[in-house]
C-alpha cells in the first residue's frame, strides 16, 4: 500500500536558521518524522542550545556566511540525505537611492552567501546517494514588494535551486526553493518600521493580523509549522518528481 506519511527514518538533516521561526518548526516536523541526525545551525548560541530533541543532535553556532563555519561543519559531518538552507534576515528597508552599499552587503551575505555556501557543502555530501534539499525564498523573490537587498537575494535563492536541481539531477539530488509570503516569526520583530505598526495597532498579534488581511486572499499569515510541512513534503519522497521549483506558499499574495 502506498505510504502517504512523511518519513525521514534514519536519515540525517542540516538545518539553517534552526533556532527560530521555520527552522526550529522544520526540525520538529523531521524530529516527528523519524529522523535520525539534524544538524542544527544557527548565530544565536541560546536558542539554539534551547531545543531538546529525540533524535542525534549536532549543533554549530556560527555565521552561515562565514566560510570557515562550513569548514567546521565539513569535517564534522561525513554524510547528510536533506539540507534546508533557511537562515535569512529581514530586508533594511530602504529604497535603492537610499540604501547604503554596507547594508546592501550585509543582507546578501546571510541570505545569499550562506544559501552558497550551505548548497556546496549539501551537494558534496549528498552526491554519494542522492537526497533533497530545500532553499527558504520569499515571496520577495517573484514580487517586487521588499527592499532590493531582501528581494534581489531571495529571487538570486530561487535560480540556485534551479541550477543546482539541474546540476543535481543526475546525481539523484532534488533541490526545490519555498517562497513563503508572510510567516508569523520573530523576523518580523527586527523588520524597519514593524515597531510603527504594532504601536498603531496597539499589540503585536493585531499588528500581523492586519497585514495577514493587506491583499492576500486566504486573509492571513501561515504559521511556521504550516511552512515547515510544505518544506518537509518538499524534501520528502512524496515529491519525488519536484525538481528545480519553486513553491509559493503565500495565502495567494503574488496572484
Ligand atoms: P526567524 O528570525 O524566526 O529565524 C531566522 C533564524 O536565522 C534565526 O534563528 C537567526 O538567528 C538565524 N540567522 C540569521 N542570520 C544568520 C546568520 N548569518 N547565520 C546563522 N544564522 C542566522 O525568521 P523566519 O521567519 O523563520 O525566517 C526563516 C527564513 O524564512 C528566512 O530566510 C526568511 O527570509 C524567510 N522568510 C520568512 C518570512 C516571514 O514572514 N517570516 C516570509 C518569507 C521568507
Amino acid at each position: 500500500m502506498t505510504n502517504l506519511c512523511m518519513n525521514f527514518s534514519g536519515r540525517s538533516a542540516l538545518i539553517t536558521g534552526a533556532a527560530s521561526g521555520i527552522g526550529a518548526a522544520t526540525a520538529r516536523l523531521l524530529e516527528a518524522g523519524g529522523i535520525g541526525t539534524l544538524v542544527l545551525v544557527d548565530s544565536n548560541a541560546a536558542l539554539l542550545n534551547a531545543g531538546e530533541y529525540s533524535c542525534t543532535v549536532q549543533r554549530f553556532c556560527g555565521d552561515v556566511a562565514d566560510p570557515a563555519l562550513w569548514q567546521t561543519i565539513a569535517t564534522a559531518v561525513p554524510q547528510l540525505d536533506h539540507a534546508v538552507l533557511n537562515a535569512g534576515i529581514a530586508g533594511n528597508g530602504a529604497t535603492i537611492t537610499e540604501m547604503a552599499f554596507a547594508d546592501w552587503q550585509r543582507t546578501l551575505a546571510t541570505n545569499l552567501d550562506g544559501v552558497f555556501l550551505g548548497l556546496k557543502l549539501a551537494m558534496e555530501r549528498l552526491a554519494a546517494q542522492g537526497g533533497s534539499v530545500v532553499l527558504t525564498a520569499s515571496v520577495a523573490a517573484v514580487r517586487g514588494v521588499s527592499s532590493a537587498d531582501y528581494g534581489a537575494s531571495k529571487a538570486a535563492v530561487v535560480q540556485l535551486a534551479k541550477i543546482a536541481a539541474r546540476e543535481g539531477g543526475p546525481l539523484g539530488i532534488r533541490v526545490n526553493a519555498i517562497a513563503p509570503g508572510g510567516v508569523d516569526t520573530p523576523i518580523w520583530d527586527q523588520a524597519p518600521r514593524f515597531a510603527d505598526q504594532v504601536a498603531r495597532y496597539g499589540s503585536r498579534a493585531a499588528a500581523i493580523t492586519e497585514f495577514g488581511k493587506l491583499g492576500t486572499p486566504l486573509g492571513r499569515f501561515a504559521s511556521a509549522d504550516e511552512i515547515a510541512r510544505h518544506i518537509g513534503f518538499l524534501l520528502s519522497d512524496l515529491s519525488a518528481m519536484i525538481t528545480g521549483t519553486v513553491v509559493v506558499a503565500d495565502g495567494g499574495f503574488s496572484i
